[in-house]
């Protein structure tokens, strides 16, 4: 997976061409099928869209609950056009932008709608996203959201960064069970190499799906939309009770049924574990249970602790540098322990593989590939 850092200079990109786009036609640039919108056309095409993406799905947006108790947040609000309409059916709508005009003109659509509260971000977090007036003293709290909604924003997003720092933020405000409901660009023939602020950064199936496991979601549903150019995909944020069985079965699967080699006759209440990439966190608590000290990272964090076995269950399936990972981890782990890695399918394979390893200081014992998941195990060269 491609990675960028959060640069000061792409989000200050998106700010400058929304800015300019909101000040020159903001109707046209939120929703291109006419560039002259009458007020009350743009409106109902709003209507038209809670209908086809929410209305059509209270199963899954309510959950059994009344419309009118929900807190529903949306990123990317624009000109308010489906905030109107989200506003009328629940009971508080919260809304960010990160355009200063699209927020003006948002915040007149909704004078009459005093359970809407629209905000400007900075693009990328949802810091600002408070209860009341009161924030500006420090004194508010963050509202919980029930239902979290994005529609024609992601697509024009330039880097996964900021559209990872959103699913992480939302998950910080979303109740346990709640639905993100949004849409991406899918990865098909429309994606570019350089994306910018009107065609931005593409996800294939599997991509989003690492994504939402990443931060503690489980994505349930993923459909493509118009020709396969675009993904609405359905984030529910994992409970408490679901993280600590995937743990458990997480465990189970890699590492009881698997003790000789991941042990190797030590005791592990005496053992130091090293998980590179802690995901929804549902790996860490298990190993807690099991091992004397566990140790998360990221990849490429510094880590100069040794220990006796690492993991990597999600955090090196997708990666470019996979040598400078391994290599990290050959520093720390001690001669003849066990890297228990997932790695993309097609990775060490054969010969190449096995020399891949060597060249990064492992023996790569074992390469077992089930379902869509490829396993190796990689044993520090003593
Ligand atoms: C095509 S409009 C869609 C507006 C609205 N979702 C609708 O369907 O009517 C995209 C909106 O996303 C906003 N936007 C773009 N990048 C953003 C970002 N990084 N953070 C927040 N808003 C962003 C733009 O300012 C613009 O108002």
């Amino acid at each position: 997976m491609k990675h960028e850092r959060v640069t000061k200079s792409s989000v200050e990109r998106m700010r400058a061409d929304w800015e300019q786009r909101a000040r020159e036609n903001a109707r046209y640039y939120v929703a291109t099928s006419r560039d002259n919108w009458t007020e009350e056309e743009f409106y109902r095409s709003g209507e038209t869209n809670l209908r086809e993406y929410v209305l059509s799905d209270l199963e899954n947006v309510c959950q059994d609950k009344d419309p009118k108790s929900m807190n529903v947040l949306e990123i990317g609000c624009g000109a308010g056009r489906i905030t109107r309409a989200l506003a009328s059916c629940f009971g508080k709508v919260y809304a960010v932008d990160i355009s200063a005009e699209m927020v003006r003109q948002a915040r007149a659509a909704l004078a009459a709608y005093p359970n809407a509260r629209i905000f400007r971000n900075n693009g990328k977090d949802l810091s600002v996203v408070r209860e009341s007036w009161r924030q500006r003293l420090g004194l508010a709290h963050p509202p919980e959201i029930d239902f979290a909604f994005s529609y024609i924003v992601f697509q024009h997003i330039p880097s996964r960064e900021v559209i990872e720092s959103y699913v992480s933020e939302v998950h910080r405000l979303l109740r346990p069970g709640g639905l993100f409901k949004f849409q991406v660009l899918g990865a098909s023939e429309f994606t570019t190499e350089e994306p910018d602020t009107w065609v931005g950064v593409s996800f294939s199936e599997n991509e989003a799906r690492a994504m939402a496991a990443r931060h503690g979601f489980e994505m349930r549903y993923c459909r493509s939309d118009r020709d396969e150019q675009y993904l609405w995909l359905w984030f529910f944020k994992r409970r408490e009770e679901d993280l600590l069985r995937l743990g458990r079965l997480d465990l189970e699967n890699h590492i009881l049924q698997d003790l000789e080699n991941v042990c190797q006759g030590k005791d592990p209440r005496q053992m130091s574990v090293l998980e590179l990439g802690r995901g929804d966190g549902s790996m860490s608590r298990a190993l807690g249970e099991l091992f004397g000290r566990v140790d998360t990272i990221e990849p490429g964090q510094p880590f100069r602790r040794t220990v006796d076995f690492a993991l990597a269950k999600d955090a090196l399936a997708e990666t470019s540098h996979l040598d400078n990972h391994l290599r990290q981890v050959a520093c720390v782990l001690r001669p003849g322990g066990l890297f228990k890695c997932r790695v993309a399918s097609g990775a060490f394979s054969g010969e190449e593989g096995r020399q891949f390893a060597q060249n990064c200081g492992f023996d790569l014992r074992h390469r077992h590939q089930w379902d869509d998941e490829t396993w190796v195990w990689l044993f520090r060269r003593v």
